[in-house]
């Protein structure tokens, strides 16, 4: 039952921090095109205000649930590792990697040197989810 909450729990933080992703990239970025600059970066204002409370939280609950799921579900190393441990570990290194750079860049201020920006970590959800996906197939 634990491990069902915090799946759960896995799932809605990915879905907030996906959900924000997505919007960014994919709707705010197009209306820069249809709006003046003053009026885009007054959205975009308002947009970061209410998002920069709640989507950094939802990035350290997912990698933080996904740990745990990780632990739970990794399973022993026999000859090597399997398909499964190696899709599973793939997608958590590229996780860990966003919730590391995700919590510099917004709790320490400390930017990566290149893709500043929400395209790569965009990017980066896509191949995670799918990676999730494909993970128990092979
Ligand atoms: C932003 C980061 C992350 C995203 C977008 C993400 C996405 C997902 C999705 C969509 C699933 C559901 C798969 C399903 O049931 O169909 C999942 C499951 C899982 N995730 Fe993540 N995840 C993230 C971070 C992590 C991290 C950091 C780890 C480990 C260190 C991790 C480990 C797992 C494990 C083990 C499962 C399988 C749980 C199960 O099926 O019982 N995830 N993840």
């Amino acid at each position: 039952m634990f491990y069902i909450i915090i799946k759960l729990i896995h799932l809605f933080s990915v879905l907030i921090y996906g959900g924000f992703l997505f919007t960014d990239n994919l709707i705010l970025m197009r209306m820069k095109k249809s709006l003046s600059e003053e009026k885009y970066n007054e959205v975009r204002g308002h947009f970061a205000k209410f998002t920069k409370a709640l989507v950094p939280k939802a990035l350290i609950f997912a990698v933080a649930s996904g740990l745990y799921l990780f632990y739970v579900s990794f399973g022993s190393i026999e000859n090597g590792f399997s398909n499964f441990q190696i899709l599973l570990s793939i997608k958590a290194f590229l996780a860990s990697w966003l919730g590391l750079r995700g919590v510099l860049q917004v709790f320490f201020g400390i930017q990566p040197f290149v893709f500043k920006g929400h395209l790569l970590p965009f990017v980066l959800v896509i191949i995670i989810v799918f990676l999730s996906q494909i993970m128990y197939s092979f």
